[in-house]
């Protein structure tokens, strides 16, 4: 094989007058009379124009190397399009390395390709220009998050993948034992217990950039196998690791912007829940939720004597159609409201709306002015307790305002002061917002010992914060508990008794006999901050070789069937699937 002397993508006016071999795949051929053709070579650099002769078995895809001479090309066949647009590579001779059958699609197509075909054929979506610039970012955030790791002090450690269960809340990857038939090992869904171990181990400052398994539906944002960076440091703050976690997500995303991000702001969970509906507030865009509460306190309307209202203001919004309307109806319905009203402001102030008849003057005049709308605005209301309320409302705001995900910028936010629990189950148990292991606010600790009433127990703040990108949750982490008599109490009630806990956790739980520091700690999902610095709407477009939407991979046929003798060697017998 002739030996590469130069990438195609590099090649300028300054190489004019060069001989120089070049090796890559053939991205397009064009005859050119009888004996000439011009061939399109790509390689991970881009593409340049190579003049041949003898064209004739070439074809798209071929694997070739092309050796001849730079040379400027005739001023009506620039091609200011091209990088390499104004030069070509003359009288070139070439060496076919690799024929190719015609590809399933067209690589570097417009066309929208099924998402199976391309999985399947990976290797072929990678020769395209978007996953070649994809990977590279991702190896640039991931080198920069590294660098900035190791610049403050941080020692990665690499954890175990086969591990006992890990408590993340999603359903685990099991791994079956050879040598203990009947036993499993858990996929790590973080390396949680592992990385707080280190902290008992006197490892300081930790990090790793850590893969980890989780056995969830599928979505834009999620696939079964991520990548996190994640940290844990001791004698530490919520304020320290934020601010050690700021450095890096901003250290990324100067990497590939070139601008550093102000300094990331924050924002309690109940002031984002009351603003924006969300615990994850996009931030780029305003619609914020208007507090009526106040405003219909003494309404005769039937559907709002609730204990919450509040509704939010698209500013001329008033042309929207019945139609829309009724969908945007059926929307909330489907996400748990029980209706929505919507009033459509006019010239002089008056009102429309199928509900203005149930409504007084003050009600309408207070509602309009608490939501400062004018004429051509129209306001949509939601009334019920105040978590149905929200969510409706932040779902409705992201469907009304939602920009794309590469305009409006990069709006980082930290939310702080998270509850320390989401809900209570069926049971009476409280549910852990993050995850067991979290300190409760210490002015909040009180709450927690005087009294059990679930209402008192909602109220509970935790250390536990998010960082949120463009609406997108990017990471959480927390203040962990240090002392065993607090996790008892905390596993308690959870309805965690002791024997399960001790069964589950005992080796932390023993770990920190021995003396266990303060500490607090962070990961954030790797593939959601790529994604969203290079504007992707699916982190599968930032993984080289992702899962489809159902788990599978079409690629390797995962996930397949093994032989009766491997399942015999594993203790396996496999039931037939359940009708
Ligand atoms: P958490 O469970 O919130 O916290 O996960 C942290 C971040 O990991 C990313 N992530 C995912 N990315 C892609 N696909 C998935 N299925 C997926 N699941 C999670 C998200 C998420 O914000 N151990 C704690 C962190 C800590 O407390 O230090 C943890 O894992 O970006
Ligand atoms: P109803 O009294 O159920 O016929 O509803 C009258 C109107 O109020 C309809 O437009 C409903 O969509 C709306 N509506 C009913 N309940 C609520 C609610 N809890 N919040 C907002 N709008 C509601």
């Amino acid at each position: 094989m002739t030996k590469r002397t130069d990438y195609c993508g590099q090649l300028s006016s300054d190489d004019i007058g060069r001989t120089v071999t070049v090796c890559g795949w053939v991205a397009k051929r064009r005859e050119h009379g009888e004996f000439l053709a011009f061939v399109d070579l790509r390689d991970r650099t881009g593409i340049v124009q190579c003049v041949v002769d003898h064209a004739h078995d070439i074809r798209s895809e071929y694997v070739l190397a092309v050796t001849g001479t730079v040379r400027e090309r005739p001023a009506e066949t620039m091609n200011t399009d091209l990088p390499t647009g104004s030069i070509e590579i003359g009288e070139a001779t070439v060496e076919i390395l690799s024929s190719a059958e015609p590809p399933p699609f067209q690589i570097d197509g417009r066309v929208d390709v099924d998402e199976t075909i391309r999985i399947r054929h990976r290797y072929l979506d990678l020769r395209t220009g978007r996953m070649q610039q994809n990977l590279r970012s991702r190896a640039a955030i991931n080198a920069a998050i590294r660098r900035s790791m190791e610049d403050q002090d941080f020692v990665e450690v690499e954890t175990p993948m086969l591990i006992a269960s890990t408590p993340e809340g999603a359903r685990d990857f099991v791994v079956p034992s050879r040598l203990s038939p009947g036993d499993f090992y858990a996929l790590p869904q973080s390396p949680q217990l592992f990385k707080q171990l280190c902290m008992v181990g006197g490892i300081d400052r930790y990090y790793q950039v850590a893969r980890c398994m989780r056995d969830e539906d599928l979505r834009a944002d999620r696939q079964f196998e991520f990548t996190q960076l994640d940290m844990e440091m001791s004698f530490a703050d919520g304020e320290q690791v934020r601010a050690v976690v700021s450095e890096a997500v901003s250290d990324a995303t100067e990497i590939i912007t070139g601008d550093r991000p102000d300094s990331i702001p924050e924002m309690p969970w109940i002031e984002a829940m009351n603003r924006y509906g969300s615990d994850k507030p996009d931030v780029r865009f305003g619609l914020e939720l208007v507090e009526l509460t106040e405003v219909f306190a003494g309404t005769d309307f039937n559907a709002f004597k609730a204990s919450t209202v509040k509704g939010i203001k698209v500013e001329s919004g008033a042309d929207i159609g019945r139609n829309q309307l009724d969908q945007l109806t059926d929307k909330a319905k489907s996400w748990g409201a029980k209706g929505l009203v919507w009033i459509k402001v006019g010239p002089s102030g008056e009102v429309t709306s199928p509900v203005a008849k149930f409504m007084s003057e003050a009600e309408i005049s207070g509602l309009l002015s608490a939501m400062d709308a004018n004429e051509g605005d129209i306001c949509y209301l939601v009334a019920d307790d105040w978590r149905p309320v929200v969510h409706v409302l932040g779902l409705l705001r992201l469907e009304l305002g939602r920009p794309p995900v590469n305009e409006g910028g990069l709006r980082f936010l930290w939310v702080v002061d998270f509850p320390l629990f989401q809900d209570v189950d069926d049971d009476g148990n409280p549910l852990p917002a993050h995850h067991p292991f979290t300190m409760p606010h210490s002015e909040d600790l009180e709450l927690l010992s005087n009294s059990n009433a679930p209402a008192d127990l909602l109220k509970v703040r935790s250390q536990a914060y998010d960082l949120v990108l463009n609406g997108w949750e990017l990471g959480s982490g927390s203040v962990r508990i240090h002392r065993r008599e607090i996790q008892q109490q905390i596993f308690n009630m959870l309805g965690i008794n002791e024997e399960e806990s001790q069964k589950k956790f005992g080796f932390l739980m023993d770990a920190f006999r021995y003396g266990a520091p303060p500490h607090a700690g962070f990961a954030f999902g790797i593939d959601r901050l790529v994604a969203l610095l290079v504007g992707e709407e699916n982190i599968r477009e930032v993984i080289a070789f992702p899962k489809t939407q159902s788990g599978a991979d079409p690629l390797t046929n995962a996930p397949s069937s093994i032989d009766a003798s491997q399942l015999d060697e594993l203790g396996l017998r496999v039931l037939p699937p359940a009708t």
